[in-house]
């Protein structure tokens, strides 16, 4: 009884951080989208992100940056330069989780399990 009480409390507090954070994406499409940021964005901004072609999309390079701001350009890209838009691959809510994943430090690609 106590028990079902703490999950229906915990699960609320989940939601209302999900409503407030836009959809997460399952971990399944996570770990693809990881694996996509890394290889796709990887061959301009460099395998580390640290920089190519683009530039670098480092917690440290994009600290000023609000994700709102990178998640638009992530999805209209930047006319007159190489920086393509991905709204036809991405989502909004799938945009603004990796804009908010570069924002905190982009994690590593996993084989076993989501990051
Ligand atoms: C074909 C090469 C290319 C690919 C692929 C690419 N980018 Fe870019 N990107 C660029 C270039 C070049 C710029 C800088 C354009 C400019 O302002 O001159 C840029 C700029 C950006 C910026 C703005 C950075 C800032 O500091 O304002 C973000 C954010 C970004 N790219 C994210 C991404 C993401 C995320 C992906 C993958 C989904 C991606 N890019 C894929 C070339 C690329």
């Amino acid at each position: 009884m106590v028990k079902t009480a703490v999950c229906g409390v915990f699960a609320a507090l989940l939601a209302t951080q999900v409503l407030a954070q836009g959809a997460v994406p399952t971990p399944e499409r996570s770990a693809q989208l990881v694996r996509m940021v890394r290889q796709d964005c990887g061959s301009c901004h460099g395998m580390r992100l640290t920089g190519g072609l683009g530039p670098a999309l480092t917690r440290q390079a994009l600290a000023a940056k609000p994700p709102e701001y990178l998640a638009a350009i992530i999805t209209h890209g930047i006319p007159g330069t190489p920086m393509p838009p991905w709204s036809a691959m991405l989502n909004s809510d799938e945009t603004l989780w990796i804009a908010q994943q570069l924002v905190n430090g982009f994690p590593e690609e996993s084989k076993n399990h989501a990051p």
